[in-house]
């Protein structure tokens, strides 16, 4: 969706996966290459965000689907309209932590809400906006589980909630990604944090080199 010279930059996966861990070495490596780097996040990437973050994240109680799934899609509208969109025309690396394929992946794993619907919404919300690489951090949930146990930060209610659920999210964000081979760069989560940093590194160089 870029113009401008701007590259917009996802990353994806299950909590515990390394995301921060990898958004950290790709974004000094992209600043010792010369690029400008906005680091942001869905959701809480704005103002407004924080706000949103604060209620999808840390309610007590249930939210209802819809509505949840609204929130979500609400910062996200005004994520990319005030933060990601202004980066880009200013030829910016905007580094991202996750976006609407979280939305798919784990509003449609509560199995209430339809896939197609969910990201429609978003696109809505956005108008159609689109990374030009989403990296998919893939990693089995136990082994993810484990890991945020080791390193122990609360939980929070998402990722309280139960194993076959973290296993749904797995699939779906692996569908997501064959079904849009050219803008997905599927890792194994499981290898050494140097080698994945490697592996993104060649393809946001090649994504960059396209263009
Ligand atoms: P994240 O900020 O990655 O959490 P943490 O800092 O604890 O790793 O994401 C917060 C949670 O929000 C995560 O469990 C996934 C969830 N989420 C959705 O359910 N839908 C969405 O659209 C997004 C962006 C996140």
């Amino acid at each position: 969706m870029t113009a401008g010279g701007g590259l917009w930059i996802t990353l994806e996966g299950g909590d515990g996966a390394g995301k921060t861990t990898q958004a950290d070495l790709l974004e000094s490596s992209l600043r010792d290459a010369g690029r400008t780097v906005l680091r942001t996040r869905e959701p809480g990437g704005s103002e407004v965000g924080q706000l949103v973050r604060d209620i999808v994240l840390h309610h007590r109680g249930d939210i209802a689907p819809r509505a949840e799934a609204l929130l979500y899609a609400a910062d996200r509208a005004h994520h990319v309209a005030t933060v990601v969109r202004p980066a880009l025309a200013r030829g910016e690396v905007v580094i991202q932590d996750r976006y609407l394929d979280s939305s798919v992946a784990y509003q449609g794993a509560g199995r209430v809400l339809d896939a197609d619907e969910i990201r429609n919404l978003s696109l809505w919300a956005t108008e159609g906006a689109l990374p030009d690489l989403t990296v998919l951090l893939d990693l089995d949930p136990q082994v993810a589980r484990m890991r945020l146990d080791a390193a122990e930060k609360p939980f929070d209610r998402l990722e309280a909630e139960k194993l076959e659920f973290h296993l749904r999210v797995r699939s779906a964000f692996l569908s997501l990604a064959e079904a849009e081979p050219a803008r997905f760069l599927v890792l194994n989560a499981a290898a050494s944090a140097s080698e994945i940093a490697a592996d993104i590194r060649a393809r946001v160089a090649s994504v960059s080199g396209d263009r």
